[in-house]
C-alpha cells in the first residue's frame, strides 16, 4: 500500500516554503519534511554488520558496530517504510584457526563454543533492539554451499592457482603479514616474540602449499572503482587511506590452509587436503544471506552498505571488492567505517581485564540510554574513550533534564490543563515578521528556532548519509536546548488561559514546543526507539504519523492545516527518562573500584 503524506492528500505541495524577513535579509524556510521519497524512492537497501568472532563474549565495541548499522537501517526505514525495501543482516564468524584454538584451550568442541557464544550475540542484539532481519552463522549448510559455489566461480575464471606461500601469520587477526608489519616484543616469559605492528597480536612463520588468489591483477580496477565512487568508503579519510594502500604493490593472496593445520572450516571443493581461508569464508556471508548462489541475490546486490570497524578495512575495501570483481560482480555501494572504543585510555582486552560488558551497561543505563550514549559519543573518525561517569552525565543532562524536562513543561496539567495540542495563533506568530508590533508576540530568536527545527530533518539525514550519527544527535540536542530557551523566554506558567490576551499566545507557545518535540521524537526513533515511542505516544502521534515522509513541522505557520491542533494528548506515563541519580552514580563508581 502506498501511503500518501497529508499534504498531498490535501493537494498541497510536498515541502511548503514561505519567505520570512529576518533582520535585513529575506530567507526561505521549509516545513522540515524530507518530502517525497524522491531520490531513494522504493529502491532496495541492504545493511550489514561484520559477523562477530565467537572466541569470546561480546563487548561494547561489538555492540557499537551493530548499533551504528541498526541506526542507519532504522533511519532508512523511516524514509522508506515498506518492509520489503530494507534488509539488515548480522551474525557470527565461526570458522578458522582463532576459533579452533579458542575451543581447544577451553576444552570444548568447536561446535559447542560456537553455539554458546553465537547465542550470547543473538541475545545481546535482541535485548539491545538491533532490528536485524537475518542472523547468519558461518557453520550453516546454506553458507557452505554459497562459499563453495563462489570458490568454483573464481576457479573457473582462472583466478586461483596452487603455490608455495610463505610468511608471517597472525591467528588472532586471521591474516598474513608482510615483514614490514611485524615487530619484536618481550613476551610473558621474557623472550622476544614476533607480533603484528597494528594489533600487537603474536604472529608465527608459516610455509605451506596453498591455493592463491590473483589479487595483484585487481590493483588498477580497485583504484578505478574508488576514484569513480568518492563516496564508496565513508568517512573520507578511510577512502583516502585505501587509495594510499593501493599505491603499493598488491601481492597475491593465500586463500586456503592445509587441513591438517586448520580443520575447522569449509573444505576446498575437490581438494579435502585444504580448508578455505576464513576471511574468504566470512566475507561471502554477505551473499549467503541474500540467497546466493540462487539468482534472487541480484535484487539486493550491490545495493549494499557494509558497516565495519577500522581494523577490518583492508579485508572489506581491498580483498572483498577484488574477490567480487573476480567473480564477475560489482563491489558494494557503500562501506561505512568506524573507529574503536578504548576504556580509560586503554585498548579493551581480556588480558588487561578491562572489557566492558554490554549487558551490564544496558541494565544499568537502560537500552535507550546506552544506545543514545554510544551513538552520541562515538565518533567514527577517531577512537573514543569509555568511562561510566561520562554516561551518567550525558544521559542526565540530555535525556532526563533537557528532553524529559521539555516534555514535562509542555504537557504538565498545571500548564496544559485541557491535555490537548493547543491551537497556533498566526496573529501572535505570523510567518511574515515584517508585521512586528502588537499583537505579534514572537521575537527574532523564535524565528531562529523555527528555522533550526524546520531544517533539522534534512541536516540529520545528511549526517546519517555521511556516517556522522553523533553529529545528527548533536544538532538535535542543540535544537532541544533552543526549544527549552524558547519556553523559558515566554514562561507559559506566567500566562493565563482565562485572559483573552494571553490565551492565544499561551496556546501558540505550547503548540510550537510540542511541534518541536514531535520532530525530536520522530528523529530519535533510530537511536532510542522506546523512548521515542513514549514521547510520540504522549504527544498523541499515531503509528502512521511517525515517518520522515510525513514529518511536516509547524504547518500552521506555513499556512497549512495542522492535523494535531486540538487533538487530545496521549496518556501520561511518567518521566520520559528518569535521572540516573546520585545514589546510582555512586553505585556505579563503587562497582568500578
Ligand atoms: N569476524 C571478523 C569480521 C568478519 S566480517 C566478514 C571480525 N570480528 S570481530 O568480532 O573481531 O569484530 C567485529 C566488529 O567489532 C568489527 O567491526 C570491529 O571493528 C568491531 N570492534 C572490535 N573491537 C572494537 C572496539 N573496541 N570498539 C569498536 N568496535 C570494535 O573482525
Amino acid at each position: 500500500m502506498v501511503r500518501i503524506p497529508v499534504f498531498r492528500l490535501l493537494g498541497l505541495t510536498g515541502v511548503s516554503r514561505v519567505s520570512l524577513l529576518e533582520g535585513s535579509g529575506s530567507r526561505h524556510y521549509s516545513s522540515g519534511s524530507l518530502g517525497a521519497r524522491d531520490a531513494i524512492c522504493d529502491a532496495r537497501a541492504y545493511f550489514t554488520t561484520p559477523i562477530f568472532y565467537v572466541n569470546a563474549a561480546p563487548h561494547i565495541g561489538h555492540l557499537y558496530s551493530a548499533l551504528l548499522a541498526d541506526a542507519l537501517c532504522r533511519h532508512r526505514r523511516l524514509r522508506v517504510p515498506s518492509p520489503a525495501a530494507t534488509r539488515f543482516s548480522t551474525g557470527t564468524d565461526e570458522h578458522g584457526l582463532k576459533i579452533q584454538q579458542a575451543a581447544a584451550s577451553a576444552g570444548l568442541a568447536p561446535t559447542e563454543l560456537c553455539d554458546r557464544v553465537s547465542a550470547q550475540f543473538q541475545q545481546l542484539f535482541q535485548e539491545a533492539g538491533i532490528s536485524f532481519t537475518d542472523f547468519i552463522r558461518t557453520t550453516e549448510a546454506r553458507h557452505r554451499v554459497a562459499v563453495q559455489h563462489f570458490w568454483g566461480v573464481l576457479k573457473a575464471r582462472g583466478l586461483l592457482y596452487k603455490g608455495l606461500y610463505e610468511g608471517w601469520y597472525c591467528a588472532s587477526d586471521e591474516c598474513f603479514l608482510p615483514e614490514a608489519r611485524v615487530t619484536w616484543q618481550l613476551g610473558p616469559s621474557g623472550d622476544s616474540c614476533p607480533v603484528s605492528v597494528e594489533s600487537g597480536h603474536p604472529v608465527s612463520w608459516t610455509k605451506e602449499e596453498n591455493y592463491i588468489f590473483r589479487l595483484s591483477q585487481f590493483r588498477e580496477p580497485l583504484q578505478r572503482w574508488l576514484r569513480g565512487n568518492p563516496q564508496a568508503i565513508t568517512p573520507e579519510p578511510f577512502h583516502h587511506a585505501v587509495l594510499q594502500w593501493l599505491e603499493d604493490e598488491l601481492p597475491d593472496l593465500s586463500v586456503s590452509r592445509r587441513s591438517s593445520h586448520l580443520h575447522w572450516g569449509i573444505p576446498v571443493p575437490g581438494d579435502d587436503s585444504q580448508t578455505i581461508y576464513v576471511w574468504l569464508d566470512a566475507l561471502v556471508n554477505y551473499l549467503t544471506v541474500i540467497g546466493y548462489p540462487s539468482a534472487e541475490f541480484k535484487s539486493w546486490w550491490p545495493a549494499t552498505s557494509h558497516i565495519i570497524g577500522k581494523d577490518i578495512l583492508k579485508f572489506h575495501a581491498i580483498y572483498w571488492p577484488a574477490l567480487l570483481l573476480g567473480a564477475g560482480m560489482s563491489p558494494p555501494h557503500r562501506i561505512y567505517v568506524h573507529s574503536h572504543w578504548t576504556v580509560c585510555g586503554q585498548k579493551m582486552s581480556k588480558s588487561l581485564g578491562n572489557v566492558v560488558d554490554p549487558k551490564t551497561c544496558l541494565d544499568r543505563y537502560t537500552v535507550d540510554g546506552f544506545r543514545y550514549f554510544l551513538l552520541r559519543q562515538g565518533v567514527p573518525n577517531w577512537d573514543c574513550d569509555y568511562y561510566d561517569e561520562k554516561v551518567v552525565k550525558l544521559l542526565d543532562s540530555e535525556l532526563a533534564d533537557a528532553l524529559g524536562g521539555l516534555l514535562n513543561r509542555c504537557t504538565a496539567n498545571r500548564i496544559n490543563p485541557s491535555g490537548t495540542y493547543p491551537s497556533f495563533c498566526t496573529t501572535c506568530f505570523p510567518s511574515e515578521p515584517g508585521l512586528l508590533g502588537p499583537p505579534v508576540r514572537a521575537q527574532a530568536e523564535d524565528y531562529a528556532l523555527v528555522s533550526a527545527v524546520a531544517t533539522l530533518p534534512k541536516q540529520v539525514a545528511d549526517h546519517y548519509d555521511n556516517f556522522q550519527i553523533y553529529k545528527a544527535l548533536e544538532a538535535l540536542s542543540s535544537c532541544v536546548r533552543q526549544t527549552n530557551g524558547f519556553v523559558q523566554r515566554h514562561a507559559p506558567w506566567k500566562l493565563n488561559w482565562e485572559s483573552p490576551v494571553d490565551a492565544p499566545w499561551l496556546g501558540t507557545v505550547l503548540h510550537v514546543a510540542l511541534e518541536c518535540l514531535r520532530v525530536f521524537g520522530t528523529l530519535l526513533q533510530p537511536v532510542t526507539p522506546s523512548l521515542a515511542d513514549k514521547l510520540l505516544s504522549r504527544l498523541g502521534v499515531s503509528a502512521t504519523e511517525r515517518g520522515l515522509g510525513e514529518l511536516y513541522f509547524l504547518p500552521r505557520f506555513y499556512g497549512h492545516p495542522c492535523p494535531f491542533e486540538g487533538r487530545k494528548l496521549g496518556p501520561e506515563t511518567g518521566l520520559l527518562f528518569p535521572r540516573l541519580d546520585q545514589s546510582r552514580a555512586w553505585l556505579v563508581k563503587a562497582h568500578r573500584t
